[in-house]
């Protein structure tokens, strides 16, 4: 049996490449490599897995008898145009929230490949970060543990790791209910010598505390997948309409202007787009 193994068509890295080639003598132990391409590898063997082939990360697809099949990766870094041209670092609910140092999902995924870690086996991040692990063992089945000494970081994994599985007929209609709150967000009550707000306002404009509150309230009582993921699409926004520099990493006030979409409107438009990606997710 011949099968064209095929390359996503942005260049490799160096370690990408040598990834690639260990990953394949892992997951198909038994084939031979024939030829090994810039667009693709064609290998050679009496009987390869298909369930292996697609949990290859450096291949999009392979064609066998003249049939092409994505892989996994291929499916996840497909954009809505079904084109893909460059390497996609936040498919599924990778991009949900910024984090300073997240690993690249395809590396954990490939790692995972090179030790051979299965269903039925255990993976622990012990510096879990915002997630990307967890959620690429989630994507693969896998039980996976994380711990990290930021509360927020743990915030975040968490909520990407179950937004994965939130009901998504639910999940839409809250968000058409969101709409509908937010067109007149709560008043927040502001009472002189109240530290806590006066540190907020100190950073955040009062109609953008308004909205955060009113969305806060709004899904409190949700389910925690539900509640979480726009508590966290959310939060993600609000360095960006804070008064500290966003592209800063030190803190330093803001000289650049806010952005031109009002706070809400990029809510929701993130809300919808994420739960595109994981009903895209929920598919595969
Ligand atoms: C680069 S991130 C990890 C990225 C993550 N492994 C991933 O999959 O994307 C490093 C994390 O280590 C955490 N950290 C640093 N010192 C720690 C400690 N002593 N205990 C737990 N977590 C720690 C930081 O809070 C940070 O979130």
């Amino acid at each position: 049996m011949q099968i064209e193994l095929l390359k996503f068509p942005y260049s490799y890295m160096e370690y990408e490449k040598e990834l690639q080639i260990r990953e394949l003598k892992v997951l198909l132990p038994d084939v031979e490599i024939l030829s090994d391409t810039k667009h693709s590898t064609i290998i050679s063997g009496e009987t390869i897995s298909a369930d292996n082939l697609k949990e290859l990360t450096y291949y999009c697809a392979y064609i066998l008898d003249g049939v092409r099949s994505p892989t996994h990766q291929g499916l996840y870094e497909q954009d809505n145009t079904m084109r893909v041209v460059k390497q996609h670092t936040r498919y599924s609910t990778h991009g949900l929230h910024e984090y300073k140092g997240k690993f690249n999902p395809q590396i954990v995924h490939a790692i995972a490949n090179v030790f051979g870690v299965q269903r039925g086996q255990a993976v622990l991040d012990p510096f879990n970060g915002s997630g990307t692990t967890l959620v690429e063992c989630a994507h693969a089945g896998i039980e996976a543990y994380g711990t990290d000494i930021n509360p927020l970081a743990c915030f975040i994994s968490n909520t990407k790791v179950t937004a994965l599985k939130m009901d998504m007929v639910k999940a839409s209609s809250r968000l058409q209910e969101l709409k509908r709150v937010l067109a007149q967000p709560v008043a927040i009550d502001f009472t002189e010598g109240d530290e806590r707000l006066n540190y907020l306002y100190s950073w955040i404009p009062r109609e953008t505390l308004c909205i955060l509150e009113s969305i806060r309230q709004e899904v409190e009582n949700d389910e925690p997948a539900i509640r979480d993921f726009f508590l966290v699409i959310a939060s993600d926004l609000i360095r960006d309409y804070s008064y500290q520099e966003p592209s800063d990493l030190r803190i330093r006030r803001r000289k650049s202007p806010f952005p031109e979409i009002k706070f809400s409107d990029a809510f929701f438009q993130n809300a919808c787009k994420f739960m595109k990606k994981i009903e895209q997710v929920q598919s595969i």
